[in-house]
């Protein structure tokens, strides 16, 4: 089956998930779309830049690491009225903690047309790098992707420890700075032992994974030196006894679903 690929469009801001890092996993349609754009305005702190650059080497690439939003804005708005094609280029995915709508919104006031193309968010890359399922049969059914008050605060209900106590995977950016407090919030309802990951630069080629538990984690990022560009993840999908056990019914021999016919495990009957 031949693939529709649309075309990019002049005069319309495109907002671009880069992946965790890696520009091998940009997708398909964003180096498509980067590749033809005339303009590019990137978060510089989380966009490696330089590998990208290959893709396109001919428009105007802008870092907004030192922009307000208003000049972000700026920028896409000066590129739509002279009819370029303009990529705002997110670090992972732009739905999750993008600052997207705050320019959304500005494009939508003012009727410039935009569209989002997906990226592969660094919750993916730190799983991959972790080689780990965040969701383990009878054990976690549920990802929790949140992170703690930095600037932003929390809205009420939000707090760490209320959603640390409902026992799902739990992914937290944006916090390893105060990774001391943030495993001292977390223990007052987890288990100490409960296990725990840090992955720093998932996918880059300086990578750095540390493991342990809820009361060690803390010393393991010391040492390692991490103090941003990572996320922490917590539960006990990352056990390795838990996901060596680990079945989901889905495959299981007995079980019918619309592409397979399950087959009788039962023991034959005595004749
Ligand atoms: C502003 S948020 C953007 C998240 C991004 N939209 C995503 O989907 O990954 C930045 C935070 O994402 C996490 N992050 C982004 N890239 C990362 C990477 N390659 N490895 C680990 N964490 C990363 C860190 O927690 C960082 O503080």
């Amino acid at each position: 089956m031949a693939l529709n690929i649309r075309k990019t469009e002049r005069g319309r801001v495109y907002f671009i998930g880069a992946g965790p890092g890696d520009p091998d996993l940009l997708t398909v349609r964003g180096a498509r779309i980067l590749s033809e754009a005339d303009r590019i305005v990137f978060a510089g702190s989380l966009v490696p830049e330089p590998a990208l650059h290959d893709l396109n080497d001919r428009g105007l690439w802008v870092d907004s690491a030192g922009l307000t939003r208003e000049e972000i804005v700026g920028q896409l708005v000066e590129g739509v009225s002279k009819g370029e094609i303009v990529v705002r280029l997110a670090s992972g995915d732009p739905s999750i903690f993008g600052a997207m709508a705050e320019m959304t919104t500005e494009l939508d006031n003012r009727g410039i047309p935009w569209e989002v193309v997906p990226g592969v968010s660094s919750v993916f890359a730190a799983a991959a790098a972790l080689r780990m399922e965040l969701t383990l049969p009878e054990v976690s059914q549920t990802v929790i992707l949140t992170r703690t008050a930095g600037r932003t605060p929390m809205p009420p209900g939000e707090e760490i420890e209320a959603l640390a106590s409902h026992g799902a995977t739990l992914v937290i950016f944006l916090s390893i700075d105060r990774i001391e407090e943030l495993v001292a919030r977390l223990a007052t309802v987890r288990d100490p032992e409960t296990p725990v990951a840090v992955v720093a630069r998932a996918s880059w080629d300086n990578e750095v994974v540390c493991r342990g538990t809820l009361a060690t984690i803390g010393g393991e990022v010391r040492k390692a030196r991490v103090m941003r560009q990572a996320l922490l993840i917590m539960g006990d999908a990352l056990d390795p006894e838990r996901r060596k056990k680990a079945r989901s019914r889905l495959y299981a021999a007995d079980f019918t679903h619309g592409f397979r016919e399950g087959k009788n495990t039962d023991p034959p009957s005595p004749s």
